[in-house]
């Protein structure tokens, strides 16, 4: 790959600091980002050992997994038979942010992903925003996910007629004390990822085959019990209800940016990255309108009402074989360990960037030496998913990483639209088709399903942002680097930057 060098000069601290508005506006030059690339605190880089499968399968590990095993029974009474329909528009507003994420990644392969983006575009105070929705989006939502670690272990081991009790299966709140699968899997994964990111990679990769593997056994065998009747009526709840079910399952195509955080340790980033997204999009919503298609052909729409484990009850009484609870409930657990896997390597590589910027704490931006990884940042956010996971009952939180989600998704499409018309310049590996109609489409969509959530959401989200604020002004605003430069020295950094940026 050629990186574009564009100062050797480090980002050194100066008296002359910018008032609040100022800095909120200041933007970081993106060849400043890529000549810091791969390198951490200290001087040692990540290692760069990815090609495009792995990448791939990082974005499809963090995607595919609990959402679609679970989401039907909350979904199909919104929008009744047309619910792949639903399938259909959230997998279009998400692959309308994909292709810009593709076009930004391919221009700025760096670890921070949307965080960077917003950075190099619309200055510090929104990538604030960015990054902080991140943690909604990445460490939050991990958490809310192995939370269902203990009800599907309960459900493998009912096959052999044993169950946890609750004190060690749920958290406090829930009936319980602490839900201990769900910890060891945050646990597993933070070593495992510790370890090596390469080792973590393959694991991931043999994980996300098996995942699919099984999503594909189900649509076989929920074919064979296939009645094209109960696709009539349509459209029982209106439009109304396939957007509503738009929002809701728009929660199981998060996860498909997975693979921008690993911009530092791709081998050809600005080639690989953008394929990977793109491509783990296609595989995603195939799978997803295939499984939707494959479980109403099964039942009908009503059935659903209620279902906690729609999928798993089809296989049941289609096969009348009880061992299928067993694959399935092994293979949802192995679904959310690559969830949290992966989403957990996104989040420290988004604090790794962040750190490296200054507005979080140092201690996130470490690559150890003997592992290459980000040992002490993935040790902390592991520990605090873990026990997040394990004692918190997140409810109305993990409602809102859709919207932190969303909000995300929104800056990058307008990231794509305001380098397009200030930095036209630039090369680019892969290109949005159809612009400005795809990102602008993308924006809008975003909007859309963001405003298509309750009230509620909105409330727990506004409350996060303010959380978020009080962080920035309490650390960020005193610690950010490109803050502690003089106007001078930001003004030369930009020049130079950019003149060797092409
Ligand atoms: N997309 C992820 C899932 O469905 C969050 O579990």
């Amino acid at each position: 790959m050629t990186v574009p060098v564009t100062t050797e000069k480090p980002i050194a601290p100066s008296v002359d600091r910018p008032g609040l508005r100022a800095q909120l506006l200041r933007r970081k030059p993106i060849g400043q980002m890529i000549s810091e690339a791969g390198h951490g605190e200290g001087g040692t880089g990540l290692v760069r050992s990815f090609g495009v499968l792995h990448l791939t399968m990082i974005s499809v590990g963090a995607t595919l997994g609990t959402g679609i095993l679970v989401i039907l029974g909350e979904a199909v009474p919104l929008a009744g038979p047309a619910i792949w329909i639903s399938f259909v528009i959230a997998g279009v507003a998400a692959l309308l942010s994909a292709v810009s994420y593709a076009e930004m990644a391919g221009l700025v392969p760096v670890a921070g992903s949307s965080y960077s983006y917003s950075y190099a575009t619309m200055g510090e105070g929104m990538a604030w925003i960015c990054g902080w929705c991140l943690v909604l989006e990445y460490a939050v939502s991990v958490a809310a996910v192995a939370v269902g670690a203990g009800q599907y272990v309960n459900e493998t081991l009912a096959v052999f007629g044993q169950v946890l009790p609750d004190s060690v299966a749920q958290p406090p709140g829930d009936g319980g004390l602490v839900n201990i699968p769900a910890v060891a899997i945050v646990v597993l994964a933070m070593i495992l990822l510790v370890r090596g990111a390469r080792e973590s990679a393959w694991i991931n990769t043999a994980i996300v085959i098996i995942k699919i593997g099984i999503l594909l056994f189900f649509c076989a065998v929920a074919f064979t019990a296939f009645n094209a009747g109960n696709f009539q009526p349509l459209l029982p709840m209106g439009a109304a209800g396939v957007s509503a079910a738009a929002s809701r399952v728009f929660f199981s195509y998060i996860g498909f940016d997975a693979a921008s955080t690993a911009g530092e340790e791709a081998r050809n980033p600005k080639r690989d990255l953008p394929r990977a997204i793109l491509l783990s999009m296609v595989i995603v919503t195939g799978i997803y309108v295939l499984v939707a298609v494959a479980a109403i052909g099964a039942r009908p729409w009503g059935w659903f009402d209620g279902t906690e484990a729609a999928l798993v009850q089809i296989l049941e009484e289609t096969t009348n074989q009880p061992w299928i609870a067993l694959v399935f409930s092994v293979g949802a657990v192995l679904a959310i360990a690559s969830i949290v896997l992966t989403v957990l390597y996104g989040q420290t590589r988004i604090l790794l960037s962040m750190s490296r910027d200054g507005l979080v704490p140092k201690v996130f931006g470490r690559v150890s030496p003997r592992t290459g990884t980000p040992a002490a940042g993935t040790l902390i956010v592991g520990t605090a998913v873990a026990l997040t996971a394990g004692l918190v009952p997140l409810g109305a939180l993990a409602d809102a990483t859709s919207i932190g989600t969303l909000f995300a998704f929104a800056l990058v499409n307008v990231a794509v639209i305001y380098l397009r018309r200030n930095r036209p310049d630039l090369k680019r590996s892969f290109r949005v088709p159809l612009y400005p109609i795809t990102p602008v489409l993308g924006t809008l969509m975003c909007a859309y399903l963001m405003a298509n959530l309750g009230a509620d959401t909105w409330l727990v989200f506004g409350g996060w942002m303010l959380v978020g604020i009080a962080i920035f002004f309490g650390y960020g605003r005193r610690n950010s680097k490109v803050a502690a430069l003089s106007e001078l020295d930001y003004r030369e950094l930009t020049a130079k930057a950019s003149s060797q940026e092409l």
